[in-house]
């Protein structure tokens, strides 16, 4: 077991530095809720970061647009450069690797190719700027022989990127799945839980500090989009493909599908999912029902869950926090730690982990995301009618549009109180999604149908 004593006497502590490979220097812009975690934890673990890094990690410049906040979040710790201006930390000549923090994709950009430009690593947890710009931010990091780490920008806590780029390399994946929005899902716990509303559950994700800057990200599944781009990135050898995602979120989830799913057997998650079909790529964000016993549907609150299926591995899941000062910096500062341990100087292609997993030319370019029609999955549909006995009407009209009927129920005042008229409520089996978007609109026009009809898929998620 380590402890304490044994740790302050190891060489490489910062506790004793004497004959140890000199310190890694930090610059780091923004010192908000992840700056200032990303510092509490440097300074409380520092003896233990630095035995498991060989030497000690130590933040010397610190860009923040309120120096006075920032010299309070430090306690004017002294040897740390406070500034005003990112570009002069992202340049800075004592500093070796940029911590960028700060977030957003326009100038979070110029700051890190300035860093890498002047041959500093980055660490960001800012996964917007690496979804829509990675590329160019790879490619650039390639050319110099810098790393650039981002564990912090997908379900932070939890070590997703080093499972698939190092633990499970040895996989041909299959899928990935999971709950990578923290805000969206305490929002959908709230409304299964305690039957709130949409606007009252967002409302707490706000004040307990979940939700991004602009919470449309998290509501419209924007930034689940983000994260699943780089995973399926990760996972497959592609390039981040955010701009071809399909990207649903859980504004117009209406509370009488939450219930409809629970007397269904099943929980509503918004999913980010990247699945390898022999065609291409299925990369996807939405809400859907996962069977109630699954273990992805008991992840709860803001906690984020991801599963991956490997050939060899099978089926690994990986839990905890998605969002926070903490739970955020000990990504931050696990990549920080990565980088202390590469070997001094610009590192050659071939020694380094590769940013996306796979050694650039490797990197499938023509793997192509699969259009939302050609995407195969079951789904749940819920069909309003203007009397009980049309069910089989529905049933009938369905089977002859080829979406294969597994089960139908009526849902009527008795059984679903808020429903209003009679509701058809069907499972399919697995169709393709043009078959069923076909339907869905024809079936609008149907003379037993009362309104509009409601379909979100369903996934079973199986080993
Ligand atoms: N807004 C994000 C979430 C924070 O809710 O998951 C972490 O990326």
């Amino acid at each position: 077991m380590f402890n304490e004593p044994h740790l302050r006497s190891l060489p490489g502590s910062a506790a004793a530095p004497a004959t140890a490979m000199r310190p890694l220097r930090v610059g780091m812009i923004g010192i908000g809720t992840v700056g200032g975690g990303t510092w509490a934890v440097l300074q409380r673990n520092q003896t233990l970061i630095a035995a498991r890094a060989g030497r000690g990690i130590e933040i010397v410049a610190v860009a923040a647009r309120n120096l006075e906040r920032a010299a309070a979040v430090l306690q004017d710790a002294p040897g740390v450069e406070l500034t005003r201006d990112p570009l002069r930390v992202a340049t800075h000549p004592e500093v070796d690797v940029l911590v960028e923090v700060a977030g957003g994709t326009g100038p979070a950009l110029e700051w890190v190719l300035a860093a890498i430009a002047h041959g500093k690593h980055v660490v960001t947890a800012n996964k917007a700027l690496l979804a829509v710009h990675g590329q160019t931010v790879f490619a650039a990091a390639q050319r110099q022989g810098v790393a650039v780490a981002y564990e912090g920008a997908v379900a932070v806590s939890l070590p997703i990127i080093k499972a698939l780029r190092e633990g499970l390399t040895a996989n041909r994946i299959e899928w990935v799945a999971g709950i990578i929005n923290g805000t969206s899902n305490f929002i959908l716990t709230r409304m299964r839980e305690d039957g709130v509303d949409f606007a009252a559950a967002l409302a707490e994700a706000q004040a307990l500090g979940y939700a991004e800057a602009d919470p449309a990200f998290d509501v419209d599944g924007v930034d689940a989009a983000h994260k699943a781009s780089l995973l399926a990135a990760n996972a497959f050898g592609m390039p981040v493909r955010f701009d071809q995602a399909q990207v649903e979120g859980i504004r117009t989830l209406q509370a009488l599908d939450v219930e409809c799913a629970r007397q269904l057997g099943f929980r509503v998650k918004l999913l980010g999912i990247a699945r390898r079909q022999a065609e291409g790529v299925e990369l996807r964000v939405h809400p859907a029902f996962v069977p109630a016993q699954h273990l992805l549907a008991q992840v709860d609150g803001s906690m984020n869950a991801v599963m991956v299926k490997g050939d060899a591995s099978g089926v690994t899941m990986y839990y905890g926090a998605g969002a926070g000062a903490e739970p955020t910096a000990s990504a931050v500062i696990a990549d920080l730690v990565d980088v202390a341990r590469l070997p001094a100087g610009t590192v050659a292609a071939q020694q380094r982990v590769p940013h996306l997993g796979f050694h650039p030319h490797a990197v499938d370019e023509q793997l192509a995301v699969l259009p939302r029609a050609a995407v195969h999955t079951r789904h749940y549909l819920r069909v309003p009618v203007h009397q009980a006995p049309q069910i089989e009407a529905v049933g009938a009209w369905l089977t002859a549009q080829q979406v294969p009927v597994q089960r139908m129920e009526l849902a009527n005042e008795k059984t679903l109180p808020a429903c209003g008229t009679p509701q058809v409520l069907v499972l399919t089996d697995a169709v393709r999604q043009a078959t069923v978007d076909l339907a869905v609109h024809a079936l609008a026009a149907h003379p037993a149908v009362a309104g509009p009809v409601v379909a979100l898929r369903v996934e079973m998620l199986e080993g």
